[in-house]
């Protein structure tokens, strides 16, 4: 399915422009994606805040569980294999981790520093069955290289 990311990226532009604050960033982007894209109904990070263990950070959507260690589910199949995870089928994914019973797909992106250190993921889930693609998983991996090893530039 293809998405116009390009509309977003410029209005994450524009409000972050010359942000530094991973937290700031996490929650523009969530809000970005979530509001611009019809079938995004979860989107939100889980950030690194320990070895191997995943936290909630900024979300929008339905309430998401709070940790995740890398073991488990698609996120932490993410983070431990430094990898874009696309589950067309999260019922087919072994481990999936269900915050939302009306979930059928997801896309799980790595989100790394300027440094390259993993310092979330990035996880999208929607109602429709395989809603993701490589085209998201291209999109999506730019857009947080971008904004979080890029930095947003100033206007
Ligand atoms: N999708 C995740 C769980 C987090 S919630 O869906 C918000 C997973 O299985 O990794």
């Amino acid at each position: 399915m293809a998405r116009d990311y390009r509309e977003i990226a410029q209005r994450i532009e524009a409000v972050a422009a010359g942000e530094t604050d991973a937290i700031a960033l996490m929650a523009t982007v969530a809000c970005e994606l979530f509001h611009g894209i019809e079938d995004f109904d979860w989107v939100g990070f889980y950030r690194v805040t320990a070895p191997g263990m995943l936290k909630i950070g900024p979300y929008q959507g339905g309430h998401g569980c709070l940790v995740i260690p890398f073991e488990r589910g698609v996120c932490g199949a993410a983070a431990r294999e430094g990898r874009t995870q696309v589950v067309a089928d999260v019922d087919a994914f072994p481990g999936h981790i269900a915050c939302a019973a009306s979930t059928r797909s997801e896309i799980v992106v790595p989100v790394r520093d300027a440094s390259g250190a993993l310092i979330a993921v990035l996880d999208i889930d929607s109602d429709t069955p395989a809603a993701f693609d490589a085209t998201d998983a291209a999109a999506l991996e730019a857009l947080v290289r971008r904004v979080f090893a890029g930095g947003v530039s100033r206007p």
